[in-house]
């Protein structure tokens, strides 16, 4: 994998940044004015499987995820697992783009992979039809999105389960959908501190990625990391859909306190909300909406309450189903 170095990726980036001043200010970063765009973006976040669940709770998922795309504008419902077929199509064609958290669910066999698999299928038809449905995966999930490309688990063990890094920008990253819209100062500030927090034992290490073709085909490496032995791909970027996937964690920054490794310095709640920014920007560009003003209350995440969870687990707060 070419990795630059950091003076490359400043002077770089310092380039792209003047060139897309010079182009035009329809081309500003983020959101052409000539797009629709949709104002109200509902994402889905995908519940899953836990060992430690109160008494008849069957899944959770993490406060911060939702105060992640909160945070950019965008309200959430919760996805929960082992519904039908048709109830999924039906949630997917209510909502503007789905996240899948990480977490410690199987990315094969379990509810949340089941329902992984039925909400990528549907994004990738979609864009086949011209509708343009964004994916996100965090950490599991951004495995998962490897298994659903690949057809495989291709997974290595890595010394990454409780470290913050700094991302190794690869010279992709510099035309990626992803980073484009980034302030120089953050990317600076990225390439150069801290500001990824890993919690995963297993990696993409970027010789698997390099010799799949599948995944070499799909995706675009924009950063990579290594555990000073494995070098591993840690954020994504597929050429020709809206799935998008990091294996850090953007949303713990602004919004997790449990473990001392959590970086919270200025850059890294930026790096928090410009990532948030970035995917609900992309749900401003789908138009599905739900049936009826009544489903579209009865589903969103306000109809729960999130439980204090941080003196137990990695996360502050939780929301069981
Ligand atoms: C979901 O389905 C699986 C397999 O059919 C089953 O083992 C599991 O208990 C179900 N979980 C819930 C929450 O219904
Ligand atoms: C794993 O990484 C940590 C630093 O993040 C280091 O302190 C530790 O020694 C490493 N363990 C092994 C087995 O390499």
């Amino acid at each position: 994998m070419a990795t630059i170095s950091r003076e490359t990726v400043c002077f770089g980036f310092r380039n792209l940044l003047i060139l897309l001043f010079c182009l035009s200010v329809t081309c500003l970063p983020f959101f052409p004015t000539t797009q629709k765009r949709n104002d109200k973006p509902i994402i889905g976040i995908l519940s899953q499987e836990s060992r430690s669940l109160p008494a008849g709770k069957t899944s959770y998922i993490a406060a911060s995820y939702v105060k992640y795309m909160e945070s950019a504008g965008a309200r959430v419902i919760p996805i929960k697992i082992n519904q039908t077929l048709e109830e999924y199509t039906k949630i997917f064609n209510s909502i503007n783009g789905v996240l899948f958290p990480g977490g410690a669910a199987s990315i094969t066999s379990s509810g949340y992979a089941r329902a992984g698999k039925i909400f990528y299928d549907l994004a990738i038809e979609a864009k086949e039809r011209g509708v343009h449905f964004p994916v996100w995966g965090t950490c599991l999930g951004f495995e998962m999105l490897t298994v659903l490309t690949s057809g495989e688990k291709l997974l290595t063990g890595t010394n990454t389960s409780g470290v913050a890094l700094n991302l190794d920008f690869t010279v992709e990253a510099f035309e990626s959908k992803l980073f484009r819209g980034f302030p120089l100062a953050l990317m600076e500030a990225l390439a150069s501190e801290p500001l990824t927090e890993n919690s995963h034992k297993w990696s993409v290490s970027v010789e698997t990625f390099n010799t799949n073709p599948e995944l070499k085909k799909f995706y675009k490496v924009l950063t990579t990391n290594t555990d000073g032995t494995t070098e591993f791909v840690s954020t994504m970027e597929a050429h020709h859909y809206p799935i998008f996937g990091t294996q850090w964690h953007p949303e713990k920054n602004a919004y997790e306190w449990t473990k001392p490794y959590i970086p919270h310095s200025p850059a890294a709640v930026k790096t928090t909300f410009y990532m948030a920014e970035f995917f609900v920007n992309e749900a401003r560009k789908n138009f599905h909406k739900f049936e009826s003003a009544e489903d579209e209350s009865a589903a969103l995440i306000y109809n729960y309450n999130p439980v204090y969870t941080g003196q137990t687990s990695a996360f502050e707060q939780k929301y069981y189903f």
